[in-house]
């Protein structure tokens, strides 16, 4: 008998959790990181402009900095971040625009964000990396 309430709360917390990822998905609809298949172009380093508002970022991480290291966009712009790694996994963190990635070598995370305020935007390495680690950031100043 205890055992099938211990397998039936086991199962109940399963369920509980399926369903805040299920709500958590669709809360953040658009938002969730997507998937894109990787080439050889995402390992160049650059920004380049779509238009007047729009932008895209390529970052390429390594031990221990991202590049570019500062990019400057100005406000009310809409950035597609992609970010990739030239060896170990590396984080992505813009914790002011809850941006949260990986870099791993050989694949592409991408996001978007929307800079509606001015201010440096400190992006931050938040997977152990090795020594350098605490000191690999970069800034994406809106002004
Ligand atoms: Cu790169 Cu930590």
């Amino acid at each position: 008998k205890f055992e099938r309430t211990v397998i039936g709360v086991a199962l109940l917390v399963s369920a509980l959790f399926i369903f805040c990822l299920f709500y958590a998905m669709g809360a953040k609809k658009g938002n969730v990181t997507e998937c894109l298949p990787y080439d050889k172009s995402y390992e160049d380093a650059r920004v380049s402009q779509l238009d007047k508002n729009t932008y895209q970022v390529f970052y390429v991480a390594r031990m221990w900095n991202f590049e570019p290291s500062v990019v400057y966009i100005p406000v009310g712009s809409e950035v597609d971040f992609f970010v990739t790694s030239k060896d170990v996994v590396h984080g992505f963190e813009i914790s002011e625009k809850n941006v949260n990635l990986m870099g791993v070598q050989g694949a592409v995370a991408k996001t978007t964000v929307k800079f509606d305020k001015p201010g440096v935007y400190k992006v931050t390495c938040h997977e152990f990396c090795g020594t350098g680690h605490q000191n690999m950031q970069a800034e994406v100043i809106v002004n």
